[in-house]
């Protein structure tokens, strides 16, 4: 019997490729937010203990006082991800959005109090008052709210065992077991946000923000950081992808779309290896330095990118493997709306970059001002 719920009979408005294309490039930019946030805060969490270092306190309190901006990104640019994988596999999703629906909801109230807490953790910090436990709090919600993206975006690949989970209860409060591809795949994107957050050091370390003294040890502490946790997420994503179904395997090296997707797999080895020499560099030589920075800002937006491609080809092939084919849809493009999306779409870039040069311009103070 079918497991996936009728299709839906109004048919798609605009090509899939176009969907796909939009939902992968968003769904990149929403990664590269959400690890700045998993990761910025814990290394900002870790800094603030030592409340006696100058250095210590003030690279915590830039990082800070970033997060709440960057949380705004991880929200806004994870909403269009989510309404093109609704559109692309809604019937996929909103099975297993309803057979964890308690959890799933949940979301909504956890993210508004880890905002809030990141709002508290910043101003306990800019007092000079103790606030890694503060921190802590925040950090440990947005690791459950990854933890159970990763939940449902994982279920919602195993039609199998959807009938067996709403028998035991409808009441959504059941998560579900036995899924080898969850943990590796959770622990790559809390070991990627210490990558990329130590990135990011290595970016903020070339800043006339800082002191020189100061842009020593913010390029000396990210570098490190970003390589050692590199190498763990390295070894995460090699995990995740070690578990997959032989469907998944075999379709990666033969089926005539997925096998291109399955180069991107590679261009991700390749450029986190890449990543973790160019931190090393800059974590124990301590340089920071502007080539630097963009490099590594560079390196963590290809490696999202390369990462949701191959990642889009491990969905469609599961999918593909229990008789679901995202392709198969019927399509009347609405072109006039399409095209005005468009348009949309490049004015709201516009004006995002030109708010990005407004504060570029602004005139900043330092740092390690309290
Ligand atoms: C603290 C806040 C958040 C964190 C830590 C977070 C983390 C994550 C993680 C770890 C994943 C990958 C899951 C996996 O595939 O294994 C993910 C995917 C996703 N997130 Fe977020 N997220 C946050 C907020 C949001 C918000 C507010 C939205 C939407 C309004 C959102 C939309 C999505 C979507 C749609 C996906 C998956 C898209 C797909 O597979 O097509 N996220 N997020």
């Amino acid at each position: 019997m079918q497991p996936f719920p009728a299709v839906d009979p109004i048919p798609l408005p605009a090509p899939i490729w176009l969907i796909k294309l939009l939902h992968i490039v968003t769904l990149a930019l929403h990664f590269v937010a959400v690890e700045m946030l998993l990761g910025g805060l814990l290394i900002a969490i870790v800094l603030s203990i030592f409340r006696n270092s100058p250095h210590a306190s003030a690279t915590a309190r830039a990082l800070a006082r970033r997060l709440t901006v960057v949380m705004t990104y991880v929200i806004n640019l994870g909403v269009p991800p989510l309404l093109f994988a609704q559109v692309l596999y809604g019937r996929a999703l909103y099975t297993s959005s309803v057979l964890i629906g308690v959890y799933w909801i949940s979301i909504v109230f956890v993210l508004c109090a880890t905002y809030w807490l990141l709002y508290r953790f910043t101003a306990r910090l800019e007092a000079g008052k103790s606030a890694w436990w503060v921190g802590l709090a925040a950090w440990l919600l947005a690791g459950y709210i990854a933890r159970m993206l990763s939940t449902n975006m994982t279920l919602m690949l195993r039609p199998e065992v959807w009938r067996d989970m709403y028998s035991a209860s409808a009441l959504g409060a059941y998560l579900p077991t036995g899924d080898p591809t969850l943990t590796p795949r959770w622990l790559m994107m809390m070991t990627g946000g210490l990558f990329i957050g130590g990135l990011w050091l290595v970016y903020l370390a070339a800043r006339s923000t800082f002191t020189p003294d100061e842009k020593h040890f913010v390029a000396g502490v990210g570098g490190k950081i970003a390589a050692i946790f590199g190498a763990l997420y390295l070894i995460a994503g090699l995990w995740a992808v070690r578990v997959q179904p032989d469907a998944v395997k075999s379709g990666l090296d033969s089926h005539p779309l997925y096998h291109w997707f399955a180069f991107a797999g590679y261009g991700w080895l390749a450029l986190v290896m890449v990543a973790i020499l160019a931190a090393a560099f800059a974590g124990f030589g301590h340089v920071a330095a502007n080539w630097l920075a963009w490099t590594g800002a560079l390196l963590a937006l290809l490696i999202e990118l390369t990462l949701v491609i191959y990642r889009d080809a491990v969905r469609d092939l599961s999918l593909l493997a229990k008789g679901f084919d995202v392709w198969n849809r019927t399509v009347v493009t609405n072109w006039s709306v399409v095209g005005l999306f468009l348009i949309l779409f490049v004015a709201g870039l516009g004006v995002i970059g030109w708010l990005i040069s407004v504060v570029a311009r602004a005139e900043k103070p330092m740092e390690g001002a309290a």
